[in-house]
């Protein structure tokens, strides 16, 4: 067999490089999906031995099926992480029946931090999308510990939130799911944001094709579309927040320019500052390369303001100062 001078035998190729930290439920879902569209090779780390060398093995041995050729290895250290182009951030415990994504905050702080700094020791120009909960703050504490600009720090929730009320319009209209759009802004909490008026079938608002009773509980069930999940599994789901992640991923490694709902830091859009809220970011090679503001009612500006306020409070309460 010849090859061609430029073609390096498999495995020496430079490929792009994905870190996946926490090698649980969302970010194995991560992995696969980041394999399955062959955007990169994936490194899975987990403290528990065993789980990330297990987990890449088994889809390692899914590829010949799946037909990829994305290279996924796992390990409990950082030093095969070192010059990754992006980090995916799960790593910290899900929330279990009856927590609320607070609960979370004291132990997943601790966890992220400390990811954080091993990350950007070994990766300092990479991009982190971060999706262990409480999102929003957690987000802080990534910004917080890699000094790194708001474009490289990226939250998972608003894509997730938006694929749950598009997943709802569908069902209640009995239309493919490809012909909804949806838009759910800020936090990741109790208090987020679906957007109606934003929200369209086949690019018709949702407010001209169903009563105000069936939007009103469309919204309520989005809001509470993480607890719906979790009072079923007993744990908090994963298939759509891996999905909702590896969209964000594919964006960006494809500098795709795609505008979707993502927690970013903002600096004065909306009227708020040094908080991260849930808003339509365009996402590239660069992260972060525009953050969209679109024009708000009053009533929504109010929602938006109560949710970055119920942000503002989990800020207020991290130990990790910036
Ligand atoms: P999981 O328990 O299945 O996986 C978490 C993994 O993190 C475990 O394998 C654990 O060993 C690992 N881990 C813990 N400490 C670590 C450390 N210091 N370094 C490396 N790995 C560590 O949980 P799951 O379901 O994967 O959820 C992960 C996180 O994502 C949770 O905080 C959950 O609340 C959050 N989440 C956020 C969503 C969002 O929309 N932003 C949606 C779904 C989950
Ligand atoms: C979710 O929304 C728990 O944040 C997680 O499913």
């Amino acid at each position: 067999m010849i090859l061609a001078a430029n073609i390096a035998p498999k495995g020496l190729r430079m490929k792009t490089k994905v870190t996946v930290v926490g090698g649980g439920n969302v970010g194995a879902t991560v992995a696969q999906g980041i394999a399955l569209k062959e955007l990169a090779d994936v490194i899975i780390v987990d403290i528990v031995e065993g789980v990330p060398q297990g987990k890449t093995l088994d889809l390692m041995e899914t590829a010949p099926v799946e037909k990829y050729d994305s290279i996924l290895r796992g390990t409990n250290g950082y030093d095969e992480t070192a010059g990754s182009d992006l980090v995916v951030i799960t790593a910290g415990l899900p929330r279990k029946p009856g927590m609320s994504r607070d609960d979370l905050l004291w132990k997943n702080e601790e966890i992220v931090a400390g990811v954080t700094r091993e990350i950007v020791k070994r990766s300092p120009d990479t991009i982190l999308v971060i999706v262990s909960n409480p999102l929003d703050a957690m987000c802080e504490v990534a910004r917080r510990v890699s000094g790194f600009p708001r474009e490289r720090v990226i939250g998972m929730a608003g894509v997730l939130d938006s694929a749950r009320m598009r997943a709802f319009i569908a069902m209640e209209l009995n239309v493919s799911v490809e012909n909804t759009h949806a838009f759910v802004l800020g936090g990741h909490g109790d208090t987020m944001v679906p957007l109606p008026r934003y929200s369209t079938v086949a690019g018709i608002p949702i407010t001209e094709l169903l009563s105000k009773e069936r939007i009103d509980a469309i919204v309520d069930r989005t809001r509470n579309g993480g607890a719906e999940i979790v009072n079923l599994l007993k744990t908090s789901a994963w298939y759509a927040p891996g999905a909702a992640a590896v969209e964000m991923v594919e964006a960006i490694l494809k500098d795709k320019r795609k505008i979707l709902p993502c927690a970013a830091y903002l600096t004065g859009e909306y009227g708020f500052s040094n908080l991260f809220v849930g808003v339509p970011v365009k996402l590239g090679r660069n992260g972060i390369e525009q953050i969209i503001e679109i024009t708000l009612t009053a009533d929504e500006k109010a929602a938006l303001q109560k949710s970055a306020d119920a942000v503002k409070e989990l800020f207020d309460t991290l130990k990790i100062t910036a």
